[in-house]
């Protein structure tokens, strides 16, 4: 079911009025800076439409899991500088989420003007998904937005408790997006298809790679979850990390889907990744005392090759341990050869923090792609089948005749 987004009401719907859109703040800071933007600056569109439209716009997002105490190295308040910076206009943080100081700080924004709440979750109530809190937070305003894709896996307060209490609870840009690109992956993806997993963990992707593993043409494997499949199919990997809880699913998979399912050929390998001067490339098996940290050369050009010509493709999760320059060289052939795959034709969807750095260290340009999810978990558990349960709590698209009529 498709669901109203901002963009299907008229513009006079904001004019003067209070709106409430969730957004997913939730960025890597370190020291203070922040180190990857991508989940700000989708957004925007979103924030800029909105102040276009003369409402008043009442940011509202989470920062880590302060489990309802105000950590202050969790505050909001770098990323109200970052966003004032890339809208070009000032937005207002007075670091408090509830009390009089926001209630005063509501009455004097004025149309056109933006405020950002501090982080959501220094109140235990917004994960409890509390009713008196959801209440407080949506007698902010009148209409209410959702624009944090990477939070709508949560039942929290504001992402669905305040939501259900809105007559227009309806999708930004950033949702809508999300929901085009992967409502087509999940349903009728473009043949091949063809998915990619890598990453350190299968646990954290084993719901959406069931899912994934019957829909694609092709699934190619790296990183960690490589090694489970390996030894599954009796392969030496050595001492690589491997999920022994998850090797009997995955002797199942490659007795069903061994034909469509793809694993390293090749591998970088050493001891640990402090004596990694000592890495080398290993052809099959991997020596008892050494561990896989890349996919090899062969499987870095077989894996090129299969790309070629797909339909579409969907990455997550890193080849191996990308961050360190002698174990990166799989992921950043990898990232090229999607981006290239985008230049073919090919519909190319990439999700997951992990991946979203290793494009960046790739120097794969945003454009390259023909889609960047903001999603981590939200985005496994929707691949996986799942409702979420911050969207299917906003208006479908067929409510917009009653809602223009009321
Ligand atoms: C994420 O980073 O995946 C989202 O912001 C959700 O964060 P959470 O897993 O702490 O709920």
């Amino acid at each position: 079911m498709s669901k109203l987004v901002i963009s299907d009401l008229p513009d006079s719907v904001f004019n003067g009025k209070r709106v409430f859109v969730r957004v997913d703040f939730n960025v890597p800071i370190r020291d203070g800076k922040i180190s990857e933007d991508y989940r700000i600056r989708r957004t925007i569109p979103t924030i800029d439409y909105l102040v276009e439209r003369k409402a008043k716009v009442i940011l509202g997002s989470h920062l880590g899991r302060p489990k309802g105490i105000a950590i202050p190295e969790l505050s909001l308040k770098p990323i109200a500088m970052r966003l004032s910076e890339l809208l070009g206009k000032s937005v207002k943080f007075n670091g408090k989420v509830i009390g009089p100081e926001v209630k005063a700080a509501l009455d004097a924004l004025e149309p056109g003007e933006v405020m950002l709440l501090e982080n959501l979750r220094f109140h235990k109530e917004e994960t409890d998904n509390d009713a008196e809190f959801s209440k407080e937070l949506a007698s902010y305003a009148d209409i209410y937005v959702n624009d944090a894709f990477g939070t709508s896996h949560r039942k929290h307060a504001s992402t669905y408790g305040m939501a259900s209490m809105f007559d227009l609870r309806v999708a930004g840009f950033l949702v809508s997006r999300e929901l085009k690109f992967l409502t087509r992956l999940r349903e009728n993806p473009d043949r091949p298809f063809l998915v990619i997993v890598g990453g350190s963990k299968i646990k954290d992707k084993i719901h959406a790679l069931k899912s994934l593993i019957e829909k694609a043409d092709k699934v190619l494997l790296g990183g960690g979850a490589a090694y489970t499949f390996l030894k599954a199919k009796g392969v030496n990997i050595g001492s690589s990390i491997v999920e022994d809880e998850f090797v009997g699913w995955a002797k199942e998979a490659l007795d069903k889907y061994g034909d469509k399912i793809f694993l390293p050929v090749d591998h970088v390998v050493a001891g640990n990744l402090e004596g990694r001067k000592n890495c080398m490339v290993v052809d099959g098996e991997i020596p008892d005392d050494l561990k896989g940290y890349d996919i090899g050369p062969k499987t870095a050009a077989k894996y090129n090759h299969l790309i070629k010509g797909t339909g579409s493709i969907f990455w997550s999760g890193p080849m191996g341990v990308f961050e360190i320059g002698d174990f990166s060289a799989g992921t950043t052939q990898l990232a090229r050869s999607v981006a290239l795959a985008t230049w073919r034709g090919a519909t190319t969807v990439v999700g997951g923090g992990e991946t979203v750095a290793a494009i960046r260290e790739a120097e794969v340009l945003d454009l390259e792609i023909t889609h960047i999810s903001t999603g981590g978990g939200a985005l496994l558990e929707f691949l996986g089948g799942d409702e979420l349960p911050g969207i299917s709590i906003l208006n479908d698209r067929e409510e917009k005749i009653s809602l223009a009529a009321s």
